[in-house]
C-alpha cells in the first residue's frame, strides 16, 4: 500500500488538538495507519499524578488495537508546540507490532523525517 506521509502527519497534528496537556501545555497527536487502510489517531492525555500521563502514539495503538487491529504500517506524530518524538516506553510498544512500521515525525509537513520502528529502538525487548 502506498502511504502519503504527508497526509498522516496532517493528521497527527489535527488530532493535538484534542490533546489534555494542563500540566504540560504540549500537545501532541498521533495517527496510525493499518495494513487495512484505516487510520487511528490518539493524543497525549496527562494526569494530576505525572507519571499517569499516557502519550499520543500509545492512545493511538490503544485505539487500534481495541477495535482489533494489529497490522499496522505507518505511525504519524505531530505537535504545534515542537517536534515531537517518540519517547522510549512508545518505541518498546510500537515495536511490539513490528520492527518494520514506518515513524513519520517533523517540525512540520515540510520537513519529514521517516525511520523504522526497528531503527528507533535497536535490540528492543521480546519475549
Ligand atoms: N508526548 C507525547 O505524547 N508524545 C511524544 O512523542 C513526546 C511527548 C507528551 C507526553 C507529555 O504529555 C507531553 O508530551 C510532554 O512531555
Amino acid at each position: 500500500m502506498k502511504i502519503d506521509y504527508k497526509e498522516l502527519y496532517m493528521s497527527a497534528l489535527d488530532s493535538s488538538k484534542n490533546a489534555y496537556c494542563p500540566y504540560s501545555n504540549f500537545h501532541v497527536g498521533a495517527a496510525l495507519m493499518t495494513a487495512s487502510g484505516a487510520v487511528y489517531t490518539g493524543v497525549n492525555v496527562e494526569n494530576s499524578s505525572y507519571g499517569a500521563a499516557i502519550c499520543a502514539e500509545r492512545s493511538a495503538i490503544a485505539a487500534a488495537v481495541s477495535s482489533g487491529e494489529r497490522n499496522f504500517i505507518a505511525l504519524a506524530v505531530a505537535s504545534p508546540d515542537g517536534d515531537a518524538k517518540p519517547c522510549g516506553i512508545c518505541r518498546q510498544v510500537l515495536f511490539e507490532f513490528g520492527g518494520s512500521i514506518k515513524v513519520i515525525t517533523g517540525e512540520d509537513a515540510e520537513h519529514l523525517e521517516i525511520e523504522d520502528s526497528g531503527a528507533l529502538l535497536p535490540k528492543g525487548f521480546k519475549l
